[in-house]
């Protein structure tokens, strides 16, 4: 074999290993951009092209915003098989994260900055049922948590401050994403990594280059005229970024 062709059968299985070790694009559609009184049919506005759809629950004091809770969260289920993806912006979610386990949601993330005690919550998350996500707004440094990431099965980055939809991408949050994602591979965990705030067609790249591989969407999949066809750009755009090249 010519040595130009043994350094492409090379490049070849590197490419084959690389594509076997990374997860699937997850693209999570959040609600809050949607009308509320519609969410049924904003589920069913991307039915089939989207992995979650993102639950933004926010209490008025974690955040100064108000969404929604459990009795929303229990309708959706009954009128969505798409799997849901509850991020709790709220104080003390010890009381109340079990609760959307128990629900049936499939992933339940819940803020760093409001929890005493996150390794016991995400034991008591996974016990009901359902995946562990933790959260990290804008001004927390994500060194302080990474020695808790294998009890997790989602880290949530925020890529602006939590509490409202319609913000500006900040680069800067990249950085934490890097830090996780080296930290993740060399601890060998399989370990979703998502990116929240400003996700759209011109950001999306960079915060899968990153090492992203989950992607919450609001205005840029509601506030398209086809949200379906939206969610499938932003994939596209991050399996472009995320594959070797
Ligand atoms: C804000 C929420 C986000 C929000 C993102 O605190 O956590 O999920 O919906 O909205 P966009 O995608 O519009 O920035
Ligand atoms: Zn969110």
């Amino acid at each position: 074999m010519s040595g130009l062709r043994r350094g492409f059968a090379t490049y070849t299985v590197r490419v084959a290993q690389f594509q076997a070790a990374q997860a699937d694009t997850v693209i999570a559609p959040s609600l809050l951009a949607a009308d509320f009184a519609r969410l049924a049919e904003a589920a069913d506005a991307v039915e089939g092209a989207v992995d979650w759809l993102h639950v933004d629950v926010m209490d008025n004091h974690f955040v100064p915003n108000l969404t929604l809770g459990p009795p929303i969260v229990k309708s959706l289920k009954a009128a969505t098989d798409i799997p849901l993806d509850c991020h709790l912006m709220i104080e003390d979610p010890a009381r109340w994260a079990v609760g959307y386990a128990e629900l049936g949601a499939y992933n339940v993330t819940f803020h760093a900055e409001a929890s005493d005690d996150p390794v016991a919550l995400a034991k008591d998350l996974r016990a009901a049922g359902a995946k562990a996500g933790l959260a990290i707004d804008r001004d927390t440094p994500v060194e302080d948590y990474l020695d808790l990431l294998p009890e997790f099965d989602t880290l949530l980055i925020m890529t602006i401050k939590a509490g409202f939809g319609g913000q500006q991408f900040i680069p800067a949050m990249l950085d934490k994403v890097r830090t996780a994602r080296a930290r993740a591979a060399s601890g060998h965990l399989e370990l979703r990594i998502e990116v929240d705030g400003g996700i759209a067609d011109d950001t999306i790249a960079a915060a899968a280059e990153a090492g992203a591989d989950a992607f919450v969407a609001g205005t840029a999949v509601y506030g398209a005229d086809d949200p379906a066809a939206a969610a499938e750009r932003l994939r596209a755009r991050a399996d472009a970024a995320r594959s070797p090249h």
